[in-house]
């Protein structure tokens, strides 16, 4: 870390002695003071529920800045890599640091399509679950149960077993989504092809069936490989830091990845795109566009507890440069389907207008997140709503799994550990039971 020339000097109004603390300078973005030795020579801890000013770790793979709105993986903005790269050259950038040239790109498919079938044993643990299982509830499971099924890659101290732990992950997300969706309307898996790309074989092994191939069409291939890239990563998200809190004890890379599947599903985070397209459903049933006004209202009702979903977000002050690019897959993917006047684009398209225009949002600096257009792609390709946040973990385990083993690597590591601002009860006896 580069330390700055300033210091930042705490000092008390009842006369203690003051501190004086390091500050250290990132590549870009914001210095952060350290106060790791605060406690020992104050006794005091500081207080900010949610990380609003918390660095809680250093990072060398995603940066945001929210007031512009932009988004570099390993320095590279979202919007080059959404036009000029695929989802696996993506996962190697965030993974390795660079993106790969033409031989490690072949090298890294190779590797990749290597594991993408999942223990034939995986099946009958599904057939646990009933079949309206919640995907997010199926994945939960079935990410943490890869820990019952290869020993050889969970011993996260050793470098190779976190790479292959890795690699396994991402090959088996899909397989393992696609059999999560086959397995609720009651259809057998379709095995992976390691010939096809990785978005392709995916929409594959979620649409084809034993009698009837699936004809992959590119516009949408592409659409659904655009929403992995999109999704891949976000620096230190709540289930990215639910990953690195749960790796930091040194629990084992699967049990640590189907943490975070567990925080992504709420619908603050990941769950947003499925609460989204019911939103933009339940506006359309109310009598659509007209109806846009009378919802805002409730939105604006703060007794209401009614959000805007698909707006609004805790580091982007500007408009989320991930929903701009899905804005346009939205329009090329309904385009190519010929559902250019799909109701919920429209309605979506002209609340957003509604609401970039009304001063509510526009004094909190509410603006469009991934999640407001990414369910209507995502329902035009097919997809069923409740297995939209199941694609966004597909997509962030790579973004998880490079950020904890960027954590493990990092000598400067400990196990995670806030502590507290105690406002229960002082120390106090038990009373017997006829007196309390
Ligand atoms: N609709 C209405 N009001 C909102 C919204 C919204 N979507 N988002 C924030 N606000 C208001 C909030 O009520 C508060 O108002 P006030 O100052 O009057 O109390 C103000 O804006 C600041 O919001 P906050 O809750 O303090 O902001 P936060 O940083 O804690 O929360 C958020 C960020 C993403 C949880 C929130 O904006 C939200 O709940 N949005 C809807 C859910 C959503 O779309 N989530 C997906 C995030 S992007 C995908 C991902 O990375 O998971």
């Amino acid at each position: 870390m580069n330390a700055s020339d300033v210091k930042a000097t705490l000092s008390f109004s009842d006369g203690s002695p003051s501190m004086d603390l390091p500050i250290y300078k990132g590549s870009i973005g914001p210095d952060v003071i350290d106060i790791r030795k605060l406690y020992g020579q104050t006794g005091k801890f500081t207080y900010d529920p949610g990380f609003l000013s918390t660095a809680s770790c250093q990072s060398a793979i995603t940066y945001i800045d929210g007031d512009k709105g932009e988004l570099l993986y390993r320095g590279y903005p979202i919007e080059q890599l959404a036009t000029n790269c695929d989802f696996l050259d993506t996962c190697y950038l965030l993974l390795y640091g660079e993106l790969p040239n033409e031989q490690q790109q072949r090298d890294f498919h190779k590797l990749v399509n290597n594991h993408t079938m999942v223990n034939e044993q995986m099946q009958f643990f599904l057939r646990g679950f009933r079949r309206d299982a919640h995907p997010m509830a199926v994945m939960t499971g079935l990410v943490g149960g890869l820990s019952a099924f290869y020993h050889d890659s969970t011993d996260i101290n050793n470098p190779k077993h976190r790479e292959i732990a890795a690699i396994r992950l991402i090959a088996k997300m899909p397989t393992l989504v696609a059999m999560a969706y086959k397995y609720s309307i009651g259809q057998p898996y379709i095995y992976p092809k390691n010939n096809l790309s990785y978005a392709g074989n995916f929409m594959r092994m979620m649409f084809a069936t034993p009698c009837e191939e699936y004809e992959p069409n590119d516009v949408l291939v592409r659409a659904m490989d655009r929403i992995f890239i999109l999704h891949a990563d976000h620096e230190q998200n709540a289930s990215t830091s639910t990953v690195r809190l749960c790796g930091s004890s040194g629990t084992n890379p699967f049990a640590a990845i189907a943490a975070g599947v567990a925080c992504l599903w709420g619908p603050s985070h990941g769950g947003a795109n499925e609460a989204c397209l019911n939103m933009l459903e339940e506006i359309q049933q109310m009598g659509g566009v007209e109806k846009i006004g009378e919802f805002i209202k409730q939105v604006k009702d703060k007794t209401s507890s009614v959000k805007l979903m698909g707006f609004g977000h805790r580091v982007y002050k500007n408009y989320d440069p991930r929903a701009k690019l899905m804005r346009e897959t939205c329009h090329e993917v309904l385009t190519a389907l010929g559902l250019e006047n799909d109701p919920l684009f429209k309605l979506a398209m002209a609340l957003e207008k509604i609401a970039l225009e009304d001063e509510y949002f526009v004094s909190r600096k509410l603006y469009p997140n991934v999640d407001f257009y990414s369910g209507i792609v995502q329902r035009a390709i097919g997809i069923p709503v409740s297995l939209f946040t199941a694609i966004f973990a597909l997509a962030r385990t790579v973004g998880w799994i490079a950020q904890l083993n960027e954590m493990i690597a990092d000598p400067e590591y400990k196990i995670g550990r806030p502590r507290q601002l105690f406002v229960g009860a002082e120390r106090r006896d038990v009373p017997p039971l006829d007196k309390r």
